[in-house]
């Protein structure tokens, strides 16, 4: 064990933690809500190293409050909650979690698309509101998935298990970018632009890591784009989408819903207006809670602490050129 201190901003599933306190001083925040940016901050002037969680800002005012620091190790495979570029400025290599969410994420996005399609949460409200007096012929009809065109955008690791997903349900494939392009291809996944992607497709599918170029990239002039009958799902970040807009088209109608995991800002606030809706579906930011995920990417997340403070490279590093 070495005398390197290191602060987790939460709790993590299993003994998880129990391994990497073998490892250095380890303290975790046991609060079930994050610490303050105040918090970690005054932390940092003696940390060796950081394990944090999306919910944290890691910034390089944060960055510069510790001297010490050798590793920052998200539990998540996005990383746009830090800084990056400022911490390869300053020799930090950032570990993440790729991969092992994979599946999961994409098994939760086609949950979502299913639901929103076949009005699964309004059934459900309906039953509980003892509105289910008779079957009846135009009773929450929904839309067919089979068959229907289904666009991916961004179509990396969690695009392509989703369109292995859409290939079962015989969907038409159409994505923006050929990240996987020989899946994709092999899956019959056609390359468009994203306006044709957009106009095309029964649903939408979001898989983009949120960047300067993807904020806000579904706005009102690509919701105008498409059809009245689409059903956009968001798995990614919350700010892929412009939620104004997005919410006007839900009122106008005119796209038929939305299925979000994730929102901008989270948690959603009660009083935002996209929760007034019937027609769109939103739940917290669980895409990849599963029991045995969340605990692969615990584990992958203090691997990367445990190599950071070894002077090892990251297994999973998102800033490799720390090391150049
Ligand atoms: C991630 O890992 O980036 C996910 O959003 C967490 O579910």
């Amino acid at each position: 064990m070495s005398n390197d201190k290191v602060f987790a901003t939460r709790q993590m599933p299993g003994s998880t933690l129990e391994r990497l306190s073998q490892y250095c001083d380890l303290e975790v925040w046991d609060d079930f809500m994050p610490p303050d940016y105040e918090i970690i901050t005054e932390k940092m002037s003696d940390l060796a190293g950081l394990l944090c969680l999306l919910t944290d800002r890691i910034d390089p005012q944060l960055m510069d409050a510790g001297s010490n620091l050798k590793v920052i190790s998200n539990m998540a495979v996005g990383f746009d909650n830090i800084d990056i570029e400022a911490a390869t400025l300053r020799g930090i290599p950032v570990g993440n979690t790729p991969g092992v969410l994979t599946e999961t994420t994409a098994d939760f996005a086609f949950a979502l698309l299913m639901a929103a399609a076949r009005r699964i949460p309004e059934g459900r409200q309906y039953v509980q509101d003892g509105k289910w007096r008779t079957w009846h012929p135009t009773v929450l009809a929904g839309q067919d998935i089979f068959g229907a065109t289904l666009g991916i955008i961004g179509s990396g690791r969690i695009g392509a298990a989703v369109a292995r997903r859409a290939k079962g349900f015989k969907m038409r494939l159409l994505v923006n970018s050929l990240e996987t392009e020989a899946e994709i291809r092999q899956l019959g996944g056609e390359k468009v632009g994203l306006d044709d992607l957009l106009a095309q497709s029964d649903y939408v599918s979001m898989h983009v890591p949120l960047t300067d170029e993807t904020h806000h990239m579904i706005s009102d002039r690509e919701l105008g784009l498409m059809k009245s009958t689409a059903i956009l799902i968001n798995t990614a970040r919350g700010s892929v989408l412009d939620p104004m807009a997005l919410y006007h088209a839900l009122r106008d109608g005119q796209i038929l819903a939305a299925a979000l995991d994730v929102t901008d800002p989270e948690p959603i606030p009660l009083d935002d207006p996209l929760l007034t809706l019937d027609n769109c579906l939103i739940v917290p930011h669980i895409a990849s809670a599963s029991v045995a995920t969340r605990a692969k990417m615990a584990e992958m997340a203090v691997d990367n602490v445990i190599a950071g403070l070894r002077g090892e490279r990251l297994p999973t590093c998102v800033n490799p050129e720390v090391y150049d």
